[in-house]
């Protein structure tokens, strides 16, 4: 993982960053007030949006991930490239969780497909970026291709 400044992203990951933060405003988080917004950039190069979203039921929650992703699914498309995922927070990387990383693993286009973590800080400015690899972030995970037996 490898940290970098906004303007060393590439014009389209910087262009994933902005439809981030403007869909983190539309996460539905009342229960953990922990906002997540995700861009990604499928394979035909559209992007899809997607955030969390909360229930009183505490576990029907929908990661913003996996949002984006089902979104990108919908339109009959079924890889992503690159993706980006923004919090408020000073603590840690804004990296997908253990499910999200199976779920990026499922629809990624290759294992170089990069994860752009984004933190902001309080007034919603962009406190670091992080990136690296889903080789990185999820080593050896169980994909579509496990399922193939020869007989
Ligand atoms: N959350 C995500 O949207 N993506 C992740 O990968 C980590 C967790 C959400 C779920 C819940 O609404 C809130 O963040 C706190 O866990
Ligand atoms: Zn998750």
């Amino acid at each position: 993982m490898k940290q970098l400044e906004f303007s060393e992203l590439t014009p389209v990951q910087q262009t994933l960053v902005n439809r981030a933060v403007e869909i983190r405003q539309r996460a539905y988080a009342p229960y953990s007030n922990y906002k997540v917004g995700v861009a990604l950039v499928d394979e035909k190069d559209n992007i899809h949006a997607g955030c969390n979203i909360e229930s009183a039921d505490y576990t029907l929650t929908t990661h913003a991930e996996m949002d984006a992703i089902n979104t990108m699914v919908k339109t009959g498309v079924l890889h992503l490239k690159e993706i980006a995922v923004v919090v408020k927070s000073d603590v840690g990387n804004a990296m997908p969780c253990g499910l999200c990383r199976q779920k990026i693993r499922e629809f990624s286009a290759s294992p170089n497909v990069q994860v752009i973590g984004i933190n902001l800080d309080k007034s919603e400015k962009i406190q670091h970026i992080f990136i690296a690899p889903m080789s990185e972030l999820f080593p050896y995970g169980f994909g579509p291709d496990f399922l193939a037996m020869s007989t």
